[in-house]
């Protein structure tokens, strides 16, 4: 077995693979998530045929493992844990010393094999985008783009000033931000292609919450009008799953994030939406 990078010729591959797991790439998507790390999204190879796929992205010292996809057939013969092996050497090599993923629960066992601890539970949901009013927040201008980027540093607990940059330009129309005393004190941004969306991150600090979070919410479902929304949402917040609940998003799951040093990450008391579980 080989181990690359992976290169745009390996798309429908990907996309074949990834939507056995219900996961509907294009070839955008792919691209944008293969320009955050290209030296760091590995394919795993016998001969000519593909085997499966794990990516990276990092931030400094935090680093985040998405997209680990093994072809069914060749399950069960160490290609997965090759694969992770490779993206922790890799984020090694970028002095990333607190490495993270979210994963199924039935994976734990097979994450805690190669070092990680569970850390916290994520709900995972999906909704649609529909014209609804929102008030008292705005869309983010590219002004208001570096007090954005501190904020999430703090909210976060590194730098993801690479990862939302690239949103918010690619993405300007459905990124929005929330404002007290001309203070920004929550955000939401989004992305995806074709029909299907990934909202977030959605961060207000707690002490806004009440009055903001479904403001920043609604711009963000009124911005992906008639598009799939896949959103998740750390599990410390009954307001926010309610909130979702109203606005017809349906559970899908629970996911769990894991890491292999350090399980504090941020103020995840202000994260209300993560970026995506391949992000962080
Ligand atoms: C999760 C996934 C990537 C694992 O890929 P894989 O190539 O089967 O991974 P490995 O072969 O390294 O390990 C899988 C299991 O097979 C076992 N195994 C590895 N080599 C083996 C061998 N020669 N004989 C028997 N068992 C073996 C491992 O111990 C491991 O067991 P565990 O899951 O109980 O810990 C794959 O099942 C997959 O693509 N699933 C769908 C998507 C998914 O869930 N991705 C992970 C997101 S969290």
């Amino acid at each position: 077995m080989i181990i690359r990078t992976i290169k745009s010729l390996d798309f429908n591959f990907i996309i074949g693979l990834a939507a056995l797991e219900n996961i509907r790439y294009s070839k955008k998507d792919l691209k944008r998530i293969i320009d955050f790390e290209p030296e760091g999204c590995f394919i795993a190879l016998d001969g000519e045929q593909r085997l499966g796929i794990v990516t990276t992205i990092t931030y400094g010292n935090v680093g985040w493992i998405g997209n680990l996809l093994v072809e069914k057939s060749t399950r069960r013969r160490g290609t997965g844990t090759k694969l992770v092996k490779e993206a922790l050497e890799y984020m090694q090599k970028k002095d990333v010393n607190v490495p993270k993923l979210y994963c199924f629960p039935k994976r734990i066992p097979f994450y805690r094999r190669l070092g990680f601890k569970t850390e916290i539970n994520v709900q995972v949901m999906i909704g649609k985008g529909k014209k609804i009013a929102f008030s008292e927040v705005k869309q983010l201008s590219d002004d208001a783009l570096h007090e954005m980027l501190l904020l999430d540093k703090k909210m976060f607990g590194a730098d993801r000033s690479r990862l939302l940059c690239r949103l918010h330009q690619e993405f300007p129309k459905n990124c929005f931000a929330a404002y007290y005393k001309k203070k920004l004190i929550g955000y939401i941004m989004a992305n995806g292609s074709e029909d299907e969306f990934e909202l977030g991150p959605w961060v207000c600090l707690p002490k806004y919450q009440n009055r903001y979070a479904e403001q920043l919410l609604r711009a963000g479902i009124n911005s992906l009008d008639t598009k799939i929304i896949d959103l998740s949402t750390p599990l410390n917040n009954i307001m926010i799953e309610n909130i979702l609940v109203n606005y017809s998003f349906k559970k899908q799951g629970i996911v769990v994030r894991m890491g292999c040093r350090g399980s504090s990450l941020g103020n995840i008391e202000s994260v209300l939406g993560i970026a995506g579980l391949d992000k962080g």
